[in-house]
């Protein structure tokens, strides 16, 4: 009873904050796009006067040899670099604290991530707790970075995340196995490369999941009520682009025309999302992945076509997912929505088996489903404007068709 005047609560109150939402000025980064963009990327770190750089990122992208060349480039414009690597999938707060460590043993005046989404997290928040002297968990929540942070670049690697362009950090707390965010546009790089050749060596399984991550911030921000105007823009390049690259990609790793299509629709994801934000696949993802550690793509991939399946008789997000059909070449306008819409899913679940993911969240337990439905809950109805509202017992029902 409580829970669901909790809900109820929610509710009200979200019609008060898209005014609030609007009122924001979300920055964009400079980008450089294509083979090599990373170089450029280094230039004009050098020629906005960094002397002492901090490349953060994982050990996995030193081991590919993908941050040698960076850290040649940046030393050839006369930064001085050093390199912290500590950074692991879902970073927590003992390795922002260590990656502060070593922005203090460099004496850094610029951060560049490279990496997956992170990395560009943990080095959004390192930048932000380096000038602000805040301790990551004090910067957890809405607008608490009260300075701006250290100069920050970005060079994703996996597509995506769209971290490149978004105002959000997402911080991992290991004992409480929960997910926060850390939300600011004081966050957002000032300038970032969309490098395919950065990607060449993604292996499929991150290709996919990462892949169906953009498709979710696509599909969950068009889905959603407050779109602003070049939301649809950006929603419908990307999930076109994703259904033209992603098999290539996962195919042929190599495929640097469709590595760089993939970059292109997560960046557009990302520029959507961070204005009209995500919905009840990423508030069921973010649980899973603080739970059982279900990386976020894989998370979000996997729930997705049941998501769509509860929403798709909603008649606005049936209208716009008979869109998304029209888009991808799957129907014609003159279809009715209910059978365009139908498609649509339909698409995303033959994508997610030609892509591997699996239909069922291998470490989903019985016993968790009413946790975790209550949790993802309260995330969706307090953070997110979703299309239709989801009952506790339909959240419950749709986790247990994950088992
Ligand atoms: N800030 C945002 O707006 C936002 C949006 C969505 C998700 N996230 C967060 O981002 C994190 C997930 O990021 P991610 O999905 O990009 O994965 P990731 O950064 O966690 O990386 C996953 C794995 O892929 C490897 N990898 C990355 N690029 C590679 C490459 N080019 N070649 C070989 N291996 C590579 C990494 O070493 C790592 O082992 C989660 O914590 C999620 O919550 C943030
Ligand atoms: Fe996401």
């Amino acid at each position: 009873m409580l829970f669901q005047l909790q809900l109820l609560a929610y509710r009200l109150i979200k019609p008060f904050m898209k005014p609030v939402s609007r009122l924001v000025a979300i920055p964009r980064p400079v980008l450089f796009v294509g083979p090599g963009s990373t170089a450029r990327l280094c230039q004009l770190i050098a020629g906005a006067g960094s002397k002492r750089t901090l490349i953060v990122t994982d050990a996995v992208l030193v081991k590919l040899g993908l941050i040698d060349p960076v850290r040649k480039a940046l030393e050839a414009e006369g930064v001085d670099v050093a390199v912290f690597d500590g950074i692991l999938p879902d970073p927590t707060h003992d390795v922002l604290d260590r990656g502060l460590v070593a922005v203090r043993a460099q004496g850094s005046d610029s951060i560049l991530a490279v990496g997956g989404g992170s990395s560009i997290d943990a080095a959004k928040v390192i930048a932000a707790m380096a000038t602000t002297g805040k301790s990551s968990a004090k910067l957890v929540g809405m607008l608490k970075v009260n300075k701006p942070p250290l100069p920050l670049y970005a060079v994703p690697t996996t597509a995506g995340t769209g971290s490149e362009v978004t105002v959000a950090a997402v911080v991992t707390d290991p004992v409480a196995h929960v997910k926060s965010v850390v939300v600011d546009p004081k966050l957002v790089p000032l300038a970032a490369a969309l490098d395919p050749q950065m990607m060449k060596g993604m292996p499929g399984p991150i290709t996919a999941a990462t892949g169906m991550d953009a498709l979710t911030h696509a599909v969950e921000a068009y889905l959603n009520r407050w779109p602003h105007a070049e939301t649809p823009m950006f929603c419908v390049s990307a999930v076109k682009l994703i259904f033209q690259n992603l098999p290539r990609a996962y195919a042929n790793g190599a495929d640097l025309e469709a590595r760089e299509g993939m970059a292109l629709a997560s960046l557009y994801a990302g520029l959507a999302f961070t204005k009209a934000y995500v919905g009840y696949v990423h508030a069921f993802s973010h649980k899973l992945g603080g739970v059982y550690g279900v990386p976020h793509g894989l998370g979000n991939a996997i729930v997705l076509p049941y998501v769509l399946d509860f929403l798709k008789d909603a008649p606005y997000a049936e209208a716009r997912l008979a869109e998304l059909a029209v888009a991808i070449g799957a129907g014609s306008a003159s279809e009715s929505h209910a059978v365009l819409a139908q498609r649509f899913v339909d698409r995303v679940r033959e994508l997610n088996r030609a892509v591997g993911i699996p239909e069922k969240v291998a470490p989903l337990r019985k016993e968790d489903v009413g946790l975790i439905a209550r949790a993802a809950m309260v995330e969706a109805y307090r953070d997110y404007p979703v299309p239709k509202n989801m009952s506790l017992g339909e959240a419950e029902a749709l986790l247990q068709r994950c088992l």
